[in-house]
């Protein structure tokens, strides 16, 4: 097949089809090495270079994908005006160490005739699962198809997406896929912010304000500490100052097992802080271990 195995005038190589990334895959294994996955959408940022350092420090390649997965954007999403730009984002990545950086094209991921939906229940039945319909499916769903296309010893996903994070996890246990998913902390500008492709949506009034989110989230960590019964009118009153900060509107302020994300009532250990909300076209998202 054609332009499958792209190198640049740089050193970065894409790869644009499943064959050709299997070709190399196989050299590699037949080399000894070991293999490092970080799925991205493109709009690369520290973030995902911090995941691509995390992969490093475990195998001997890694591989980065780019694909903008249109199932796991729901109908008033920001598919169309996702920011795509392979050049720099190519660059970023290969700079960072990258080994390879797959782009399949839709008709790679979606063929004509493609019917088949991976779909977790429990994890995703609260937090972002009710206000984003059909979106848990779309991630599980294509990951499970990049993670059986690479056979990657390790697969890393930034703890921001928390919820996916255990998604992914649940998927690879249930498909008995043979990968270490591995969860890489959240990395935030310096007034707190956790870095997303989506903070560049902000108005600079807007950017201002969305720090406001993790301080808000780290005092209800703070509060629950000191009164650990009381969950549901700390994430309450947490909601109420964000709109009144000026926040558009807020899906959710919620303590919830690490583990399971069961909402909690009361604090007894292993749980994170959750929060969700609008500013402007910008939907963010945030968590916290409460600690
Ligand atoms: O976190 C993301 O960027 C996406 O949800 C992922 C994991 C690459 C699947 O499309």
């Amino acid at each position: 097949m054609p332009n499958t195995v792209e190198t640049t005038s740089m050193s970065e190589t894409i790869v644009r089809s499943v064959e050709g990334l299997r070709v190399t895959v196989a050299a590699w294994r037949r080399d000894g090495k070991t293999v490092g996955l970080v799925p991205t959408m493109g709009a690369i940022h520290v973030g995902h270079l911090s995941l691509v350092s995390e992969a490093k420090a475990r195998c001997d390649k890694v591989i980065a994908s780019i694909f903008v997965n249109p199932t796991q954007f729901g109908e008033n999403e920001d598919f169309d005006a996702y920011p795509a730009d392979e050049v720099h984002d190519v660059r970023e990545l290969s700079d960072a160490g990258t080994d390879l950086v797959f782009c399949p094209g839709r008709d790679d991921v979606y063929p004509e005739g493609f019917s088949t939906i991976v779909s977790v229940t429990g994890v995703t039945s609260g937090l972002c699962g009710p206000f984003r319909p059909g979106h848990f499916d779309g991630v599980a769903t294509v990951v499970a198809k990049l993670l059986l296309q690479c056979l990657p010893n390790v697969a890393v996903f930034g703890e921001k997406d928390y919820q996916q994070l255990l998604v992914i996890r649940q998927v690879a246990r249930d498909l008995n896929i043979p990968v270490d998913i591995i969860g890489a902390p959240i990395i935030r500008e310096a007034d707190g912010l956790a870095m997303s492709s989506r903070n560049r949506y902000l108005s600079v009034d807007e950017r201002a304000l969305a720090p406001q989110l993790n301080r808000v989230l780290a005092d209800v960590a703070a509060a629950i500490l000191t009164k650990p019964s009381d969950c549901q009118s700390i994430c309450r009153n947490a909601r109420e100052e964000l709109l009144e900060l000026g926040f558009m509107s807020v899906d959710y302020v919620s303590v919830c097992d690490t583990d399971t994300l069961d909402l909690l009532k009361s604090y007894t250990g292993s749980a994170r802080v959750f929060g969700a909300a609008r500013l402007g076209t910008a939907r963010l998202i945030d968590n916290l271990a409460i600690a």
